[in-house]
């Protein structure tokens, strides 16, 4: 049952104490959560991973944050996400192949004048390829600071692999959207109309699944028929959302802003269920809704739970690592290149 599998981890955590450290992601099942020795959002997750010396880190998230955890850790500390497949389809919308094509083409267009940037949901091998041309990871808590970055040293950059994010950015830092073109990695082709040396921002043509289920006609609904409500999405929705909405930023900006939020005012949230549900659960002066009726979550996360939880632990007390994340060492060095450099100006 689920107590006795709460009680036996409870039992474990205790046994391994300071060998074993669990983060977890904000969009993570509260079944899960509450076992985490830190909650927070991708950046919060990254830095706090940096600062561990646990020798056994349980990564309660997605495949792409289990790697940023080895790649930031010392060889001794092994990571373990307890599903393989929690995997992120937003990271598996760039690969290496099509990142070599579009460099290629990208630099042949534009010559020397582009530094990519690559928001962390990305695989550990894009992470590499931004490190080694001399570019950064973001996360949606610092996409502003590393975006504004990036163009003090180059004309333009490439920003990978959600297009909402890079737009959603830049245009907060006031580029136009005239002077933004979208690489199609399937079409393995520039979109734009116009000469292409207003070019400022180029955007890999990938998206969060969970995320583009928030829409301008959701919207249109809650202000027609609660116009009381407060609108506040996640930047990984589209120009169109997030220009509609009256906030947008990262999971932790939306629980700073839920938290903050006057007794009896109404919200209405564009991001992951889990995170939904449990401010709502937090909240209860307040009335939290999701954006979306038909809730949305985010399936590769949620096949993090109590049974696989439980499984890893059992495994290591009797000292069998499984479902370790390892980064090979020359993609685990250039990708900390990238993510060193985010570090450091966050
Ligand atoms: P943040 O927690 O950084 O806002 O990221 C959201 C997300 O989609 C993680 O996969
Ligand atoms: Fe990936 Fe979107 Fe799920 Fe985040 S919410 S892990 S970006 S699919």
């Amino acid at each position: 049952t689920d107590k006795e599998m709460k009680a036996r981890i409870t039992e474990i955590k205790t046994k391994l104490g300071n060998d074993l450290f669990i983060p977890g992601h904000h969009y993570q099942k509260d079944e899960v959560i509450q076992f985490a020795d830190s909650s927070g959002d991708s950046l919060q997750l990254a830095q706090v991973s940096a600062k561990q010396s646990a020798r056994m880190i349980v990564f309660c998230g997605v495949h792409f944050m289990a790697e940023t955890a080895d790649i930031l850790t010392a060889d001794y500390q092994r990571v373990i996400l307890p599903d393989l497949r929690a995997g992120c389809s937003m990271a598996d919308m760039a690969n290496d192949l099509q990142t070599d094509e579009a460099w290629e083409a990208l630099q042949g267009m534009f010559s020397d004048t582009i530094l990519p940037l690559t928001y962390v949901n990305s695989t550990a091998s894009i992470k590499a390829f931004v490190g080694r041309n001399g570019g950064a990871t973001v996360t949606s808590s610092n996409a502003k600071k590393m975006v504004k970055w990036a163009l003090d040293q180059k004309e333009r950059l490439l920003f990978l692999p959600d297009q909402h994010l890079g737009r959603n950015t830049a245009y907060d830092l006031g580029i136009r959207l005239d002077e933004m073109a979208v690489w199609d990695p399937i079409q393995r082709k520039l979109v734009y109309e116009g000469d292409y040396q207003h070019i400022k921002v180029i955007l890999w043509k990938g998206h969060c699944s969970v995320h583009e289920n928030f829409t301008v006609e959701n919207i249109k609904q809650i202000r027609e028929k609660q116009p009381d409500m407060n609108i506040i999405v996640h930047p990984e929705c589209s120009h169109e959302v997030v220009q509609k909405a009256d906030y947008a930023g990262s999971t932790k900006y939306i629980i700073e802003t839920i938290e903050r939020a006057e007794a009896g005012s109404e919200w209405a949230i564009g991001t992951e269920m889990n995170l939904v549900n449990r401010l709502r659960k937090k909240n209860p002066d307040k009335n939290i809704t999701s954006l979306n009726p038909y809730m949305c979550p985010c399936l590769t996360m949620n096949r993090i739970d109590l049974p696989h939880l439980l499984w890893v632990l059992e495994e290591l007390v009797q000292g069998n690592i499984c479902n370790e994340i390892k980064v090979e060492k020359s993609i685990a060095n250039e990708a900390k290149i990238a993510l060193d450099r985010m570090l450091r100006l966050s």
